[in-house]
């Protein structure tokens, strides 16, 4: 089994000008296929609430939920360096709750970083939570908690403008302490340069490949999630319709009786005529009961 990254392999490998690989998942079972897989990292991220609860976006999720997962992430995959992502809400009105809840996913999950989205706005919160001793990823470009703000999953830096605002939000979050920095949903132009400036890992997720790893939702990536497939997704694996018909078959072989077969069964241990007495005794105690 290979050994747990750190921070410095992260480094290491960007020096020696190899890719990083990371997943986002948020169950204890997908996570024991990414480390048995090689995967760099792991992100539990906050779209949890999209894929495994549903809702419409990220903005509801809660950081119960998200050490929750964490945990059952950090359980299965106990070799693989794990980030927590800080949900909406929990870093946001000031810097103690920033630094609390930073605190929340290293005791009680076990991570080795914490990530959260914003630049300028938040450098803040980056440095007090980097100045505690933990990790930062920074996230800056679509930033799916500010959806709304941004007016729907909608890639940024298109423009002059758009992506000067994401070149000085990289930038501090480099100021403020973050020791990496993702890019999500941004031209590759913007993030090459972004990349040739920073001297940490800028790593994308729908920015192109000039950069030092990339992300993608295991949802996505393993064909999971049906309602939507972003145009950056390439997709490994088709598990909706392996599922989808192996749930048909399940429902086929109960409604035929040809589930459970033999050997799914267990057998009495002893002599079946001992067992006959006893339900034949059972039996008419209950009728004498019900009468
Ligand atoms: O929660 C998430 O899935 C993320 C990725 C988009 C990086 O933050």
């Amino acid at each position: 089994m290979a050994k747990k990254k750190s921070i410095l392999d992260l480094y290491q490998m960007k020096e020696n000008g190899e890719q990083a690989v990371w997943i986002v998942l948020y169950d204890a079972c997908y996570a024991s296929y990414a480390e048995e897989a090689g995967m760099d990292m792991i992100l539990c991220g906050d779209s949890v609430g999209m894929i495994v609860y549903g809702m419409n976006g990220t903005v509801p999720v809660t950081m119960d939920v998200s050490i929750a997962h964490c945990q059952g992430v950090r359980r299965g995959a106990p070799n693989t360096y794990l980030i927590g992502d800080m949900p909406f809400g929990a870093y946001h009105a000031s810097v103690e709750d920033a630094v609390r809840n930073a605190v929340r996913f290293y005791k009680e999950a076990d991570v080795d970083a914490i990530k959260l989205e914003g630049g300028v706005a938040v450098a803040d919160k980056i440095e007090a939570i980097t100045k505690a001793g933990m990790v930062v990823f920074g996230h800056i470009g679509l930033t799916p908690q500010s959806s709304a703000s941004m007016g729907g999953f909608k890639a940024q830096g298109r423009t002059t403008d758009s992506a000067k605002a994401i070149i000085e939000d990289a930038i501090a979050v480099y100021k403020a302490g973050a020791r990496v920095l993702l890019l999500e949903g941004v031209p590759e132009e913007v993030c090459a340069f972004v990349h040739k400036i920073l001297p940490i890992p800028v790593y994308g997720i729908g920015a192109g490949a000039d950069c030092d790893g990339q992300v993608l939702l295991a949802a996505d990536a393993l064909g999971m999630f049906k309602k939507f497939t972003p145009k950056f997704t390439k997709k490994y694996a088709d598990i909706a319709e392996v599922a989808t018909a192996g749930l048909t078959n399940f429902v086929q072989d109960v409604k035929d009786r040809s589930f459970p077969a033999a050997e799914h069964k267990y057998k009495i241990s002893g002599d079946p005529e001992e067992f006959q007495k006893l339900f034949d005794k059972m039996e008419a105690e209950f009728k004498a009961s019900e009468e």
